[in-house]
C-alpha cells in the first residue's frame, strides 16, 4: 500500500478501505488531503480486485469536519471558486461518478465538505453518534462542495434549505428519518456494518453496477452545480465572509453585516 501523509489506505477482501487522517483537525480537507484522496479513489476504481470501496474518519469524534477553514480564509474570489472547481473535480464528481460503490462510514460530525463527501459518494451509514450539517453559512459561505445540490436530491429542497439556511447540525436518527444514510448502527458495530454492506454488493455484476451508478447520476443537471461554483467564489469578497471566518479562528460568535 502506498504511504500517503493525509489518508490510509488498506484492504479486506474486495473491499478497499479509505481513511482520512488528521484527527486533530477533526479530518478537515486541505487540498493536499483532496489531492492524496483523487488518487486513492481512482487507485482502488481501476484495481479489478476491489469491488467496493469504504470511506471513513480516523478517531472516534469525526468523519470530516469540513473544508479546512484555516487554509482558505485569506482566499479572495477566483481563489474562493477554483477551490470549488477543483475540488468537486478531483473529489465530489470524482466519487459520485465512478465505477466502483463507494459506502461512506460516517462516524462523528460529518459537516460541510465532509457531509459533502458523503452525499457524493453512492452509500452511506452512520454511527449512532454522528451529526450532520451544512454549516457554511455561518462562515459567511456557501456550500462549495455540491452540498446545495446533492442534498436537495437526497432528502428534498425543502429539507435541504431548512438544512442550509439555519446552519444546524441533525443527528444521527433524524438523519435516517430524512433517507440522508440508509442504517445507523452503534459507533463499536460500524466498520463490521459497512463491511457487511460492502459484502453484500458484491454478490452482484460490478459491470451492472457501474452501469446503475451512470443511469442514477444522468438524472441530475450539472447547472446548479455551476452556479454554486460562481456564487461560492462570490462569497469571498464580502464582509461577512472575512467576519464569519475570522470568528471561527477566534472562537467567538460572529457579527455579520450583511455586506
Ligand atoms: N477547518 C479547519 N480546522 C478545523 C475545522 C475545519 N473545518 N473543524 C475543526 N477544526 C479544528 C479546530 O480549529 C481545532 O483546531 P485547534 O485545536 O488547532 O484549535 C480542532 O480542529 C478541534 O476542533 P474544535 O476545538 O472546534 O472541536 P469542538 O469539539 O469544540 O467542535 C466542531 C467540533 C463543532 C466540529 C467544530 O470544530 C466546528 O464547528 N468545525 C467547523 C465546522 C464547519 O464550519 N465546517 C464547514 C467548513 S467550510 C466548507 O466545508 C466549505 C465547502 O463547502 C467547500
Amino acid at each position: 500500500m502506498k504511504d500517503y501523509k493525509n489518508i490510509l489506505t488498506e484492504t479486506e477482501g474486495a473491499t478497499g478501505i479509505i481513511t482520512i487522517n488528521r484527527p486533530k483537525q477533526l479530518n478537515a480537507l486541505n487540498k493536499e488531503t483532496i489531492a492524496e484522496l483523487h488518487e486513492a479513489f481512482d487507485r482502488f476504481n481501476k484495481d479489478e480486485k476491489i469491488r467496493t470501496i469504504i470511506v471513513t474518519g480516523s478517531g472516534e469524534k469525526a468523519f470530516v469536519a469540513g473544508a479546512d477553514i484555516k487554509e482558505f480564509m485569506n482566499f479572495d474570489t477566483a481563489q474562493g471558486r477554483e477551490l470549488a472547481a477543483k475540488g468537486q473535480e478531483l473529489l465530489f464528481d470524482f466519487v459520485e461518478n465512478l465505477d466502483t460503490p463507494v459506502i461512506a462510514a460516517i462516524n462523528g460530525f460529518a459537516l460541510g465538505g465532509g457531509l459533502e463527501l458523503a452525499l457524493a459518494s453512492h452509500i452511506r451509514i452512520a454511527s449512532d453518534n454522528a451529526k450532520m450539517g451544512l454549516p457554511e453559512v455561518s462562515l459567511g459561505v456557501i456550500p462549495g462542495y455540491g452540498g446545495t445540490q446533492r442534498l436537495a436530491q437526497i432528502i428534498g429542497k425543502g429539507r435541504a434549505m431548512d438544512m442550509i439556511l439555519t446552519a444546524t447540525m441533525i443527528d444521527a436518527e433524524t438523519a435516517l428519518n430524512y433517507g440522508l444514510v440508509s442504517e445507523v448502527v452503534p459507533q463499536a458495530k460500524l466498520m463490521e456494518a459497512v463491511i457487511d454492506k460492502a459484502r453484500q454488493l458484491q454478490k452482484n455484476s460490478p459491470k451492472a453496477q457501474s452501469f446503475a451508478i451512470k443511469a442514477v447520476n444522468a438524472a441530475y443537471t450539472k447547472t446548479g452545480f455551476e452556479t454554486e461554483k460562481d456564487l461560492f467564489g462570490q462569497a469571498f469578497s464580502t464582509e461577512d465572509f472575512k467576519e464569519g471566518t475570522t470568528a471561527f479562528v477566534e472562537r467567538r460568535k460572529p457579527g455579520f453585516s450583511g455586506k
